[in-house]
């Protein structure tokens, strides 16, 4: 069989996921935090690519997880995802279309998802609308959540 195989998988909702996803207590806190700012009202369409034998493609899968848990879904129903497996060895990648027409691509071989809800926080939830961020639903926990600051 030749080298190169080709998979387009549709999905809406969640991603099914083979593996437990088990992290370390301070990495998935930290990363439940990120979460909290997570909104995809900036973004109208991701893609994720990736060669589901890559030696550096799991933490692209738990980023493609943690972003498509209900909760975020929530954050904007008409955003799309797409999700292509490629069996030829490429570096996995993310990429954000915008409702403002630019295109941001996450080159998440070498990142850890984290990291990657970081940059999506920085690059990509800070393009909402502001009163958008405030209308997410957080449930208060022990940790001090950080309290919206109302626009004047
Ligand atoms: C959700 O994404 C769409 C593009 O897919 C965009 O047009 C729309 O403004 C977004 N919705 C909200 C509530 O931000
Ligand atoms: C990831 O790191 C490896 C080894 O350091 C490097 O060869 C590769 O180019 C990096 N890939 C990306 C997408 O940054």
């Amino acid at each position: 069989m030749g080298g190169y195989q080709l998979f387009v998988i549709l999905f809406t909702m969640s991603i099914p996921f083979a593996g437990a996803l088990k992290r370390s207590g301070g990495v998935s806190e930290a990363i439940s935090r990120q979460l909290k700012s997570v909104t995809l009202k900036p973004v109208k369409r991701v893609s994720f690519k990736f060669d589901p034998f890559h030696e550096r493609v799991v933490e692209t899968r738990y980023f493609m997880h943690y972003i498509t848990a209900p909760k975020v879904l929530k954050t904007n129903l008409t955003c799309s995802f797409k999700t292509e497996i490629q069996c030829d060895r490429t570096d996995p990648s993310i990429t954000f279309k915008l409702v403002n027409g630019e295109e941001i691509v996450f080159k998440s071989a070498n990142l850890t998802a984290l990291e990657m809800c970081k940059l999506f926080n920085k690059h990509i939830s800070v393009l909402a609308p502001e009163e958008t961020v405030v209308a997410a639903p957080i449930t208060a926990k022990a940790s001090k959540k950080v309290t919206p600051v109302k626009k004047k």
